[in-house]
């Protein structure tokens, strides 16, 4: 039977973590139909000295709102990335109340006219995105709405209220539940109202996936407090963009993968991500507490957007303060408080090198962007480049792993890890996302300057079986997907 496309003699890196092997794959509609000999094609793709890996999955995404302005999804696309998982760091875009605004969520808040993730899910289908996407339910949005910014534990109507959402979104396909507790209103809750909320996720099979209490100075009771939670839940654990932020914490990654190692085998479940970037970035005022302003923090910061001071944007704050003529501190004020200050992002250079490298050595260690999808002003570069960035950069040249190894940790781990369905292998009869790129040249080229640049050495990307990216050029093919948990 005629293939609709055939990409002959391609090393296939298969996501499992085997060695690659030359064959050809062939594509009947949405499926991959063969591997070994190809079948005559409409299509034929000679991918002589190129890798095939199945489609990569960004398992730490804040694209929520990015499916509903930017359905092209061209910065995930173009490094590869076939699958988001949405909904990280508490923050979701379901559930929601239309017509209003959240008590939090600032530079993360995805307002739009949806109440629920079913319906949220039928608006992005309905603008038919490059590629797909799964949601987690967020605990900062659910709290938001269901008693704004009470500082303060729930009383039993108000957690009855939060169970049912998280419940809701788990019958409507959601793929666990996240958090985010170092940010409001998230941080005003108790270990027990997250256990209570995680459980609901942990009967569905779900996750709990946490942007921790802390990832700095109490960077390991923060750890104790995540394992506390899935323990008590009865669910598995994702750690979001682990890190140990702070001169005085770098290095000690190590000692909290070494207290993961030990929970594991003990028996807990527990999975992790990070991104290839020694810089952190998220909505600034939720960082600083203005009664006393952290120099140490307001000296590693960058701009990347800010509403109010355009022309701060891509600039460090210590050359804002100098040039305005203002101390550090009266800086941050000025960046955050102003009529729209609660829209400011910043870069926070926070992190050490090792310890990213030290993640990327994991073997429960995926991939997960962090990226911010806001592409006013100067944003991280973790944007465009992550996955060209670990294959090219971490892979390549700096030999942290094998190939093989890495693309599993972007692709059948995170596949298993949060019920993407039919993906993750390329294997006869699953879903074809796929990914063609040349080992030799893949790299990022967003940096902090320039951080907008497509990566190159990708050669070709396919969503459900259609060519999506075809040698830097975005085809329009819409043929994304909002997947439900496990089933499809
Ligand atoms: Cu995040
Ligand atoms: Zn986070």
């Amino acid at each position: 039977m005629t293939a609709d496309f055939t990409i002959r003699n391609a090393t296939v890196i298969d996501g499992s973590g085997s060695p690659g092997f030359l064959a050809d794959v062939s594509i009947e509609g949405d499926r991959i139909s063969t591997v070994g000999d190809g079948q005559p094609a409409q299509v034929e793709i000679d991918a002589e000295g190129l890798v095939l890996t199945p489609g990569f999955i960004d398992t730490h995404s804040h694209d929520d709102g990015a499916f509903i302005r930017y359905p092209g999804m061209e910065f995930k696309l173009a490094q590869g990335v076939t699958t988001d998982i949405s909904g990280n760091c508490g923050f979701s875009a379901a559930p929601n109340v239309p017509g209003e605004q959240p008590a939090s969520g600032g530079a993360l808040r995805f307002p739009g006219p949806w109440r629920d993730l079913a319906e949220y899910f039928a608006e992005c289908e309905a603008r038919r995105p490059a590629i797909n996407n799964m949601m987690l339910a967020g605990h900062n949005t659910i709290r938001g709405w269901v008693m704004g910014n009470e500082q303060r534990e729930p009383d039993a109507a108000e957690m009855a209220k939060m169970r049912a959402f998280v419940e809701q979104a788990m019958e409507q396909g959601a793929c666990g539940f996240s958090t985010g507790l170092i940010y409001e209103p998230g941080r005003y809750s108790q270990t027990a109202e997250v256990v209570e909320l995680a459980s609901i996720a942990g009967r569905h099979g779900g996750l709990y996936a946490t942007h921790m209490r802390n990832e700095g100075d109490q960077l390991f009771d923060a750890v104790e407090e995540t394992l506390e939670i899935g323990k008590q839940a009865g669910c598995p654990v994702h750690i979001s963009h682990h890190k140990a932020a702070g001169r005085k914490n770098w290095g000690r990654c190590a000692e909290s993968l070494e207290r993961v190692d030990r929970a594991v085998a003990d028996g807990q479940d527990v999975t992790l991500d990070v991104y290839p970037y020694v810089a952190g970035s998220g909505p600034m005022h939720q960082y600083f507490d203005l009664d006393d302003i952290n120099l140490e923090l307001a000296e590693a910061i960058r701009i990347a957007s800010c509403p109010d001071h355009r022309e701060w944007e891509g600039r460090m704050l210590t050359d804002i303060a100098a040039d305005e003529g203002i101390a550090l501190d009266e800086a941050v004020r000025r960046a955050i408080t102003g009529p729209k200050g609660a829209e400011t992002i910043c870069i926070q250079f926070t992190m050490d090198e090792q310890d990213v490298e030290t993640n990327l050595r994991h073997p429960r260690v995926m991939i997960g962007s962090d990226g911010i999808p806001n592409l006013n002003g100067s944003p991280h570069p973790r944007l465009f480049g992550t996955f060209p960035r670990v294959l090219g950069h971490y892979v390549r040249e700096r030999g942290v792993t094998t190939l093989e190894d890495a693309v599993r940790r972007m692709t059948s781990l995170p596949a298993e890890r949060f019920g993407v369905p039919a993906r993750g292998l390329v294997r006869e009869g699953l879903i074809a996302d796929l990914v063609l790129f040349d080992p030799a040249s893949i790299r990022d080229l967003a940096t902090w300057d320039d951080p907008r640049r497509e990566p190159e050495g990708i050669t070709a990307v396919f969503v459900s079986g259609q060519l999506a990216y075809d040698q830097g050029k975005h085809t329009g093919a819409g043929a994304g997907k909002m997947l439900r948990y496990r089933t499809g």
